[in-house]
């Protein structure tokens, strides 16, 4: 079983849709045996609570259903998770200086090495956005996640 970890800052917003993405792609690929993912954040301003209602509203317009719980990402998900995704550099930047981390650096990636449109770029914050925001990390995550899948199977297929 592959661990998989969406990491963002308030884990009301990116990291959650990610999660709901990869397990509606692995679902509809019947790959669940596989895969196991979660998501946090780095920040602890939300934890306990529910993803954020235009995040879920969003997602729902794009039939995909989300049921999470705000965490923030504790030292030991670096040795429980195989990968972990952050959502933007900072978040990034976030994880690498924690203490411990430098013998995990192998596993944390940009989500969006991911995506072939701007490959390697941020996922943008939506949190102080519109609509057309919440719209816009849709598709990148989709187009994201998409990726990381076909990545997760050729490696499934190879070992
Ligand atoms: P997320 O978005 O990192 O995608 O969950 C944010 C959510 C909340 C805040 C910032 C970003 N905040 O400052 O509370």
């Amino acid at each position: 079983m592959v661990q998989i970890l969406f990491v963002c800052l308030g884990n009301i917003c990116r990291s959650p849709l990610a999660e709901a993405i990869f397990n509606h792609q692995i679902l509809e690929k019947r790959l669940q045996k596989h895969f196991l993912a979660n998501s946090c954040g780095t920040a602890n301003y939300h934890i306990g609570d529910p993803p954020d209602p235009r995040t879920i509203r969003n997602a729902l317009k794009n039939g995909i259903s989300i049921q999470h719980q705000g965490r923030q990402f504790d030292p030991q998900d670096f040795q429980r998770y195989d990968q972990i995704l952050t959502m933007d550099r900072s978040n990034q930047v976030n994880l690498l200086r924690l203490p411990g981390a430098g013998a995990y650096n192998h596993k944390v990636k940009l989500m969006r090495v991911f995506d072939l449109v701007n490959k390697g770029a941020d996922v943008p914050d939506p949190y102080y956005g519109n609509e057309i925001d919440f719209q816009d990390v849709f598709d990148i995550l989709q187009r994201s996640v998409s990726g990381l899948v076909r990545s997760l199977q050729a490696d499934i297929k190879a070992s």
